[in-house]
């Protein structure tokens, strides 16, 4: 079923225990980082997403051999043999359909030193340019594409050696600092990102190429220090860190069904910046060594807040849409500023048809707060959009349809099951497309 729809009636608050899958943005890095691998590996704690299918095809299509094993706890777990791969062009249409796959520029640059690949694609909100990793290859010794002029859609990249450079990223971009680090890894000498992402995924991907055999010093910090190996002889099993973004968007479906739910398999350090404002707004959040626990007393109000979006450890961007649906079930004027993306306030209209009372004013939302939202069919513009209007249908009276759930489905690992699981009346529903798929 290409095109479908979540139905799901609201006014049930959500209780009880949920475990959090892996996290789609590490995995899908480690997924290009195992492509450069002399040996095999093993990864755990895989979701079983969309995005990671698609990522899987990717690999498979340049040789590399996956087999996809359910465990009885019903995770996933790859077995990954790169051995086979027999091109450095990664040019088929899957490729356009995520973001994540540019990783495998700097995973083939670093493999062999060539590196031909279809342009990315992924969520649509704003220019989403990749100049910063081209001038770092370039700094390294790669040849060919220009950021200014990328023939056909296709980046085509060699380099003959690959060097390790000092690299200042003049934007601190996640994209940028793990495709660096990947190139690095094998390039000759010692690399240097300075003003680096910090995100926990960067820091995932370091520690699995490092057991891969790689020297990468510094992930987590805004310096990452990385000395090129000539061999990265794998033939191990590594475990994917839980997903931030998933809990943090559980924590949010709780709080706006006046729930109580706890939520396991997580890293609660990860989850600060959400915690801290929920706590300012008035939720009560438990935490132990990998659980957190969300809840509120109904007696109380919930107050309104300013947030703003930022790289780690700043307040995510990937949660800024469920976020602005907490703030509108809130009392008096809260502010939203997205500080990330020029255009990711797309599904601010569907949430108005919800009866959200926002304005936009360039990258600031301002949120008065409303009593409750109304049942709606509405559309999810992307995947974390398309999470947040989860979150108000939830809460939402009556019955409403999440059209192009498969937005959704991307990055959330069975979310019906989950929700359900909570007491959630959501199920999936097939629905009339009424939207053109612009979405590659
Ligand atoms: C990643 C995440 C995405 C998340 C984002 C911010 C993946 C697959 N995607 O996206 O879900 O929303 O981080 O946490 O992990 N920039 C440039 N030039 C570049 C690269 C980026 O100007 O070459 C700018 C972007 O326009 C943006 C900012 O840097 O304003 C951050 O982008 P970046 O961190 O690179 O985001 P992604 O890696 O694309």
């Amino acid at each position: 079923m290409d095109s479908y729809s979540y139905k799901i009636t609201g006014g049930k608050p959500l209780k009880g225990h949920i475990n959090i899958s892996g996290s789609k943005n590490a995995v899908l890095g480690i997924l290009a980082a195992s492509m450069m691998i002399d040996g095999t590996c093993t990864l755990e704690n895989v979701p079983d997403i969309s995005d990671v299918h698609v990522m899987v095809k990717i690999c498979e299509s340049i040789g590399a051999k996956i087999e996809t094993e359910l465990t009885p706890e019903g995770s996933v777990t790859l077995h990954i043999d790169p051995r086979g791969i027999d091109t450095y062009e990664a040019t088929g249409p899957s490729v356009s359909k995520i973001r994540a796959s540019y990783y495998l520029l700097g995973a083939l640059l670093g493999r062999g030193g060539k590196a031909s690949l279809r342009m990315p694609g992924g969520c649509d909100f704003g220019q989403r340019p990749i100049d910063l990793h081209l001038k770092a290859f370039r700094q390294m010794g790669a040849k060919g594409a220009d950021f200014r002029n990328i023939n056909g859609g296709i980046i085509s990249l060699h380099a003959d050696p690959l060097r390790g450079a000092s690299i200042f990223l003049d934007i601190v971009s996640v994209g940028a600092t793990i495709n660096i680090m990947l190139a690095a890894s094998k390039a000759q000498g010692k690399t240097t990102i300075v003003n680096a992402a910090k995100e926990p995924h960067i820091v995932d991907v370091a520690n699995f190429l490092n057991s891969m055999g790689a020297k990468i010093k510094g992930a987590g910090t805004d310096t990452i220090k990385i000395t090129g190996v000539d061999k990265l002889p794998g033939n191990f099993t590594y475990s994917i860190i839980p997903d931030q973004i998933e809990a943090g968007t559980y924590m949010i479906a709780a709080a706006v069904t006046n729930g109580d739910v706890t939520i396991h398999n997580i890293i609660p350090t990860h989850m600060d910046p959400l915690s801290s404002k929920m706590r300012e707004m008035g939720y009560s959040i438990d935490e132990g060594d990998d659980y957190l626990r969300v809840y509120r007393d109904p007696e109380e109000p919930v107050w309104g807040t300013n947030v703003k979006t930022a790289p780690y450890p700043g307040f995510p961007t990937d949660l800024q849409p469920q976020t602005v649906v907490l703030l509108c079930l809130s009392e008096g004027q809260s502010k939203m500023d997205e500080d990330v993306w020029e255009n990711r306030y797309q599904y601010i209209p569907e949430l108005q048809r919800m009866g959200a009372n926002i304005s936009i004013f360039d990258h600031i939302a301002l949120i008065n707060g409303i009593d409750h939202f109304s049942s709606a069919q509405v559309k999810a513009t992307d995947l974390r959009a398309g999470a947040a209007l989860v979150c108000a249908a939830l809460a939402a009276d009556g019955t409403s349809y999440i059209d192009e759930a498969r937005r959704i489905d991307r990055g959330y690992e069975k979310i019906v099951d989950k929700l359900r699981s909570l007491g959630a009346d959501i199920e999936i529903a097939g629905s009339l497309n009424l939207y053109e798929d612009k979405e590659a």
